[in-house]
């Protein structure tokens, strides 16, 4: 039975453990030899752009054997009016694992329940639970456990702050969310992740939730496809910054995270992420072992 990764909340606290460790194994040279999905084949297809996702599963998949077609929705019939539902029929005939970036989180969906072969969400309005994995492993690595840890993330309720929401669900976090009135993350997702183990408060005073975090997130104020409303977005976040004065407020071995592309001088400043307590880097290197832990759990 395939499986798909639409959302965080797929996986059980005991799958998402189970990957982070493995990650964690891999990126210190585990089966560093070892080829086990030599004639595989990943479909990915990207309506918006990336860096970090498509080059981490182009990358992952060929280490272990396997290989990347990517596609622009332009390159393909779906450009010209095919259905989602007939393309994912027919491309799961010939694909082990298809990867897909969108606007609608429906579209992964309409896509997941088509296809015989695994669907996994490369970012769509939604959710972004690739990046979480990531997360998760990165401050497994550097606090040394996730249950418990104080996650404050400052900025648009978008689809990575619903994404760390189901991840304090399962592992256990306690998360708190600084927005402004508006922004808030998804409700629905809310409602559903506060079933789960941690604790998540929706907050306004980003120096409040700053003052209580062993983390500090954050992410761009103007997702994909938001361009729209850029500039009343960068009027309504600017007390949102994630600076030098908001970490003063904050512990002193707080650690920063962005998942990146930053917008540097909007939500975080040269000075943060650039400096000593900044982790993005190790956040964004963790991509790729965390994409090769999912693969070898999702492609048979
Ligand atoms: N963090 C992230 O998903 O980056 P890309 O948009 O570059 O893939
Ligand atoms: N929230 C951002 C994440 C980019 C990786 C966006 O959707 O553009």
């Amino acid at each position: 039975m395939k499986r798909d990764f639409l959302r965080l909340w797929d996986f059980t606290s005991e799958e998402i453990s189970s990957i982070v460790e493995r990650a964690i194994a891999l990126k210190a040279g585990a089966d560093a030899n070892k080829c086990p999905l030599i004639g595989k084949s990943l479909w990915l297809l990207f309506e918006k752009p990336s860096t970090r996702t498509r080059i981490s599963f182009e990358v992952g998949i060929y280490q272990l054997g396997g290989q990347s077609i990517y596609m622009k929705p332009s390159e393909i019939q779906i450009g010209r009016g095919e259905s989602t539902a007939d393309t994912a029929r027919v491309l799961s005939r010939y694909l082990d694992g298809i990867i897909i970036r969108t606007f609608e989180h429906t579209k992964l969906e309409e896509f997941a329940a088509n296809s015989d072969v695994p669907v996994i969400n490369g970012l769509s309005d939604l959710h972004h639970p690739c990046q979480v994995l990531a997360d998760l492993m990165t401050i497994k690595e550097k606090k040394g456990k996730l249950e418990g840890i104080k996650v404050a993330y400052i900025g648009d309720g978008n689809n990575v702050a619903n994404s760390l929401m189901e991840a304090a669900g399962r592992m256990g976090l306690l998360l708190n969310i600084a927005c402004p009135e508006g922004y808030e993350p998804d409700l629905d997702i809310l409602e559903e992740a506060r079933n789960g183990k941690g604790e998540i408060i929706i907050l306004r005073d980003p120096k409040e939730a700053a003052g209580r975090a062993d983390v500090i997130y954050t992410d761009v104020w103007v997702s994909m496809g938001q361009e729209d409303s850029a500039e009343k977005k960068k009027r309504k976040f600017s007390a949102y910054q994630v600076n030098s004065s908001l970490l003063a407020c904050a512990k002193k071995d707080v650690m920063v995270m962005h998942c990146l592309p930053a917008h540097r001088g909007e939500e975080i400043t040269d000075e943060v992420i650039d400096g000593p307590q900044s982790v993005v880097f190790d956040q964004a290197e963790n991509r790729l072992h965390t994409q090769k832990a999912l693969l070898e759990i999702l492609i048979k």
